[in-house]
């Protein structure tokens, strides 16, 4: 649907130039919702605008559907456009029309008539809960409201992709819930293919199926949203996940595991179903060891359970080794360093 290939973006500036992406590759399939995650600075931006060539690679491509970007004329570009919508942190509306005139605006563009123009605002204002909006100026709504508008605009021109640069890191908690949960329908009902840029994990979580992790213009990690949540591997990923995670053990808990120095400790992940296979009174059973709990939670990774335990096991070096085979077959296990982090 959407492939990246080999994409180098290099800025002009005072200073000499400067690399903002460096060989970016990656593939989004169709119907699929993909996240890419950075810091502030790391190219996302750069890199969404990219993908519809608002922004030329310095070298790379971008294919739509197979076609390649690189090589089209400007007024092809322009059609493509019309089938990559796009929204924005600060919603970019247009402050002197009104909600409706901002969502006929693409409609205008592509020369639709009046009448067609009108059918079109009224169904799109009906799909994001705006009806009684259409005749208000955009600053005399909430961000969530402008969000939706910005939504809706996006989608005026039916697109096959949608693009979102940081769409919900303006708006409270509580908003970003119902302007995801709407991106979630379009994803659904309309199969749309969204590109999610962010920096809070908690979107990722939330509504991705895949992400791309970003640092300094490269992707340097990416996956199945499942495969990172239970394991990450660069320090950066890493952090992305302990921020939404909150699955760290107290200094006190780590503190009397460090004066102890007794037994093993392992974090367990438990996906999909095994989270309801009762695994640690079987492994009790079986082996002769205690099995302490230190920590446990389970939260909702794309609406499939997703566990995550720390146990203490302790044992003898043989019996722990032996607990830690039966449980690799099972679920998945790492070592929790007995330190504070
Ligand atoms: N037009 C530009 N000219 C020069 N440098 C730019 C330009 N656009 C972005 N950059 C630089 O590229 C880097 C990545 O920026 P950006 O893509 O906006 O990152 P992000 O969206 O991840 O915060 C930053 O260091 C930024 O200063
Ligand atoms: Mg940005």
């Amino acid at each position: 649907m959407i492939r990246v290939q080999n994409v180098t973006k290099v800025f002009e500036t005072k200073d000499g130039p400067f690399t903002a992406l460096k060989d970016v590759s990656f593939e989004v399939k169709k119907g699929e919702i993909y996240g890419v995650i950075g810091f502030s600075g790391a190219g996302k931006s750069t890199l969404v605008r990219c993908l519809n060539f608002l922004e030329k690679p310095s070298s790379g491509d971008i294919f739509i559907e197979g076609r390649s970007l690189k090589d089209q004329s400007a007024i092809d570009l322009r059609k493509e456009r019309h089938r990559i919508g796009m929204i924005f942190q600060h919603f970019n509306l247009f402050q002197s029309r009104t909600v409706a005139g901002n969502i006929a605006y693409p409609l205008k563009l592509a020369k639709w008539p009046k009448e067609k123009i009108n059918e079109r605002v009224d169904e799109l204002l009906a799909f994001v809960g705006l009806e009684d909006k259409a005749k208000h100026y955009p600053d005399e709504l909430s961000g969530g409201q402008k969000q939706r508008v910005g939504i809706a605009r996006a989608l005026a021109t039916s697109p096959s992709i949608l693009l979102c640069d940081e769409a919900t890191s303006a708006l409270d908690p509580q908003t970003t819930e119902s302007i995801l949960n709407l991106l979630k329908r379009i994803n659904a009902e309309y199969g749309i293919t969204i590109v999610m840029i962010t920096h809070e994990m908690q979107v990722i979580r939330e509504i991705c199926d895949k992400v791309a992790v970003m640092e300094n213009g490269k992707i340097v990690e990416e996956g199945s949203v499942f495969d990172i949540f239970s394991n990450p591997q660069t320090s950066t990923t890493k952090n992305f996940v302990k921020s939404v995670m909150n699955d760290q053990l107290p200094a006190s808990v780590l503190n009397k595991l460090n004066d102890s120095k007794e037994g093993r400790v392992c974090r367990l992940i438990f996906k999909g179903d095994s989270t309801g296979t009762p695994i640690l009174s079987e492994t009790a059973k079986k082996f002769n060891a205690h099995i302490n709990v230190l920590f446990g939670q389970i939260t909702e990774l794309q609406g499939k359970p997703f566990g995550n335990l720390i146990v203490q096991i302790i044992g003898s070096k043989k019996e722990t080794e032996e607990i830690l085979d039966y449980w690799k077959n099972r679920l998945f296990v790492s070592e929790v360093e007995k330190r504070a982090s």
